[in-house]
């Protein structure tokens, strides 16, 4: 009966501290995590012998790093391939192609399916959230668990739905236990969002949350200081500015309803910008 309650309390304190699914069969020791993930072991480690010449470390200078199962990238190396691919998409297709077959983030590993976008990408208003929760990730669309319910009443609120809005987010694969995204993490992913904005080229972006307003508009307030203001967007490789208009996130609302007269009165700004249609 103890060992029964030991182990109930050891979950329990898993599931608290987030780890809520299991994704592998093993356990990964994600500190020493410099490559692709071994399972955890308990014997000591053999010293290392002295790195051998690798696809990465003989890149040559001007040429394109490249991922391969066994080596992601580093951050930086990351970014760059990112934004190589990532610029070579024309059209929507090929940038959902060219994400799902990068392997510079990490998260991709752990996730079920990669999640590019809904909506209409004619709409005239694109808001981006900021990661896969447990259902997108089983799903494989954005905003479509509870939060996501929330998100389609407030859009409902205005007169918009899912065939005059367009939704993706910052990061497409879901952070483990839905642990905040890490900045390696975005900056490996960002030049995929910079460039969906691009092919998309909304009248108005709408950030939901600090992460993805922080992320997109290069600032460090929160999005308590952020939000309900106009603010400019330089779109990368556009030359044009998109004005963005951060609102709170739809989870945050669900934990601090109190706060839904803000949205609200955001959700009115937005109207008043785009006429009753969208
Ligand atoms: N939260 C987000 O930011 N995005 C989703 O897709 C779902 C929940």
């Amino acid at each position: 009966m103890s060992d029964l309650c030991d182990i109930l309390s050891a979950l329990r304190w898993h599931v608290d501290i987030g780890c809520d699914e299991a994704v592998a069969d093993a356990p990964m020791d994600w500190s020493t995590f410099a490559g692709r993930p071994q399972p955890a072991s308990r014997q000591p480690a053999a010293p290392r012998a002295p790195a051998a010449p690798t696809a990465r470390t003989q890149s040559t200078f001007g040429a394109q790093p490249a991922a391969t199962p066994d080596l992601p990238l580093g951050a930086s190396e990351a970014g760059t391939a990112a934004r190589a691919r990532a610029g070579e998409a024309k059209t929507l297709a090929e940038l959902e192609e060219a994400l799902r077959a990068f392997d510079g983030c990490p998260l991709k590993r752990t996730a079920t399916n990669t999640v590019f976008a809904d909506g209409n990408p004619q709409a005239r208003i694109m808001l981006i959230g900021e990661a896969p929760g447990e259902d997108e990730d089983r799903q494989g669309k954005p905003f479509v668990g509870v939060s996501g319910k929330l998100l389609d009443r407030m859009l409902g609120w205005i007169g918009l739905d899912r065939t005059t809005a367009y939704i993706t987010n910052i990061l497409p694969w879901r952070p483990p236990g839905n642990r905040s995204p890490t900045q390696a993490e975005i900056a490996a992913c960002l030049p995929f969002l910079e460039r969906h904005v691009a092919l998309v080229a909304p009248d108005v972006l709408v950030p939901l949350g600090g992460t993805s307003a922080k992320t997109l508009l290069n600032r460090a307030e929160g999005i308590t200081r952020l939000r309900g203001q106009w603010f400019d967007y330089a779109a990368p490789g556009t030359g044009k500015t998109v004005p963005v208009l951060p609102m709170l996130h739809p989870a945050y609302l669900l934990r601090n309803p109190i706060s839904k007269r803000e949205a609200w009165r955001d959700l009115l700004t937005l109207r008043q910008r785009i006429g009753h249609t969208g």
